[in-house]
């Protein structure tokens, strides 16, 4: 039976995908897999058969990637799953910048019980006024799922678009609208736009991305919309430019101590994703993916191991090996499984940064003292023989 721990609420639809041979636990100890949203695992420690993590979201923050690919953790995200709930709410918040809406439904609220309040809303309300998005520049840093929906969306809401994205995938590249116009140089979204969104994951790289000197490059009262993660702004050069005016509005998904207190910013509580289409659609992203790992050993949309795929299991047996990113594993690895008579069928070899994954379609079954003396390797860090 293999234990499936889930650390935050996932969509039934999602865990329905399991079926036979799976059971929900409550105990994190039992744990096979892992599925989480938010939870944070930072300080989790984790147990020793514990083979993937699935984040039911883009985001993977919450999660240590290099403490779980030194084990051999698989982590996955579910890229795109939720791009569509996360586009409409930053159209919803450029709207919001637009004309003082929330300022004008709170009048409202203010005069409910006014019998005038008909002809008083027809005198409040230009104080609410504001522009049009139609005609105005929108700038999107980082074009992957997200990116590339609001680029699109941008377009047919009659704006200009920059995209700036330097590891633009071809995907991405397809899927946007054919006026996008993609620059190379991220001072040239920063110059150039009234409105700028960002979508890029927050690292040890992009934390701060958006400080004090980017912000001086930006148009005066140029509107910044943050639905992918507060870190990614310096958010007391943020406070600063919208008491100067030169930020006019800042839409952060992201409350915070400081951002919950700036007066001209506009916070949602991290609301980007949270429709039930979206929820369900990354529910069941991250438990197929999940599934085709455990059971093929297949990775598709990890964000610490390489992407390897190679169907179902058809042949006598799969060793998948992690290992080290270093020389001569291959050799030692496919040394040990040749000296044991075995025959290989198919096999490939792939890294990210420090880690690697090897999969090995074998003709006949695999004995388990050769994934024993596989795993034995010195850089070997984890070796799973499956069977059909
Ligand atoms: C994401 O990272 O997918 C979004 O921020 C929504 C979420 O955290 O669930």
């Amino acid at each position: 039976m293999i234990n499936i721990h889930c650390m935050n609420a996932i969509a039934k639809v999602g865990t329905d995908q399991f079926g036979p041979g799976y059971e929900l636990c409550d105990r994190l100890e039992a744990a096979d897999a892992i599925m989480v949203r938010s939870a944070q695992l930072h300080d989790v420690e984790f147990p020793d058969n514990l083979l993937a993590i699935a984040r039911a979201g883009a985001g993977v923050n919450n999660i240590p990637l290099d403490r779980c690919a030194d084990q051999g953790i698989v982590v996955f995200n579910t890229p795109g799953a939720n791009a569509n709930a996360v586009k409409e709410s930053v159209i919803c918040g450029a709207l919001l910048a637009c004309r003082d809406i929330l300022g004008g439904i709170n009048w409202v609220h203010e005069n409910v019980d006014e019998p005038q309040i008909a002809k008083m809303a027809e005198k409040a309300k230009n104080q609410f006024s504001g522009r049009e998005l139609a005609g105005k520049t929108m700038g999107v840093i980082g074009l992957g799922a997200i990116g590339a929906m609001v680029a699109n969306a941008s377009r047919s809401l009659g704006m200009k678009v920059l995209g700036y994205d330097p590891y633009l995938s071809l995907r991405s590249a397809w899927s946007l609208d054919r006026h996008v116009k993609h620059v190379t140089n991220l001072d040239d979204i920063l110059i150039n736009s009234d409105f700028i969104t960002i979508h890029v994951p927050a690292t040890p790289q992009t934390k701060g991305m958006i400080g004090r000197s980017s912000i001086a490059k930006m148009k005066d009262g140029v509107v910044f919309l943050n639905f992918a993660r507060d870190a990614l702004v310096d958010e007391q050069a943020m406070a600063e430019a919208l008491d100067d005016g030169k930020v006019s509005r800042y839409v952060t998904d992201f409350a915070n101590p400081i951002t919950a207190n700036m007066p001209r910013a506009i916070v949602m509580p991290h609301l980007g994703a949270s429709t039930g289409e979206a929820e369900d659609n990354c529910a069941v992203m991250a438990a197929n993916q999940l599934k085709d790992y455990i059971e093929n050993g297949n990775i598709n949309n990890s964000v610490n191991y390489p992407h390897a795929d190679f169907g179902p299991l058809v042949s006598g047996a799969r060793l998948c090996v992690f290992h080290r990113n270093i020389p001569t594993m291959i050799g030692q690895i496919t040394g040990v499984v040749s000296e044991a008579g075995l025959n290989i069928e198919n096999m490939s070899d792939k890294s990210m940064g420090e880690h690697a994954y090897s999969l090995i379609d074998i003709s006949t079954d695999v004995p388990d003292e050769v994934a024993q003396a596989v795993t034995a390797i010195n850089g070997v860090t984890r070796a799973r023989v499956l069977r059909k």
